[in-house]
């Protein structure tokens, strides 16, 4: 009885003694199978200005901005017009950054993040949609964002258009900076675009 005891107090003390094993939270990745729609360069504050503005964005209306980058559209269109928000990116540390700002702009209560293939990502409830990705990357959304936006939904492109597709305005001037920019305004008409 006596040596089960040692045995026992013995293995206790070597189990107390083990070093503790920090938990091990893998870093969420990007998804290896998302497409790379753009490299990531932000849009100057100026320019979002003017994008939320040519997408004449209401209080209350969901703005979907995809490959979201720091959420800079975004938090802006929470901050400005207490709009809601989603904004979906492949690269985890730009998803970081955005929950990051929307904290900082205290909008965490009207915005969410995801890191997401745009690609993937559920449209249907977007009032608008924002978009600064290339040519090509716009033309491989234009079916999925027609098929699935009610009518009346605005699109708004930063730079690149959506090839053949007439936009209802554009918007074509110097930022702060003084780059020249060009912002398409599409609608939305229940029409589906290949
Ligand atoms: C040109 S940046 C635009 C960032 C932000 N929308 C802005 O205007 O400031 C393009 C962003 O798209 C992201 N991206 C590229 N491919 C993507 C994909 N398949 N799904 C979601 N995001 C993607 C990149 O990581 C990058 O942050």
């Amino acid at each position: 009885m006596l040596a089960v005891m040692i045995r026992l107090a013995l293995a206790l003390t070597f189990l107390v003694s083990l070093p503790a094993i920090p938990a091990q939270v893998a870093p969420p990745q990007r998804r290896p199978d998302a497409p790379q729609l753009a490299p990531y360069v932000p849009t100057p504050q100026d320019v979002v200005d003017r994008m939320l503005a040519l997408a004449d964005v209401k209080k209350g209306e969901l703005v979907v901005d995809l490959g979201c980058g720091d959420g800079r559209i975004v938090v802006t269109a929470a901050q400005k017009y207490g709009a809601r928000g989603l904004g979906v990116d492949i690269d985890p540390q730009r998803i970081a950054e955005a929950n990051a700002n929307a904290k900082a702009a205290k909008v965490e209560h009207l915005v969410t993040f995801r890191l997401q293939d745009a690609m993937t990502t559920d449209v249907s409830s977007a009032n608008v949609v924002t978009l600064y990705l290339l040519s090509a990357s716009n033309l491989r959304l234009r079916p999925i964002l027609t098929r699935q936006l009610k009518s009346g939904a605005r699109i708004v492109a930063h730079t690149f258009s959506m090839g053949d597709w007439q936009p209802e305005k554009v918007d074509s001037f110097t930022d702060v900076g003084g780059r020249q920019r060009t912002l398409y305004l599409y609608k939305a008409d229940g029409k589906v675009r290949q």
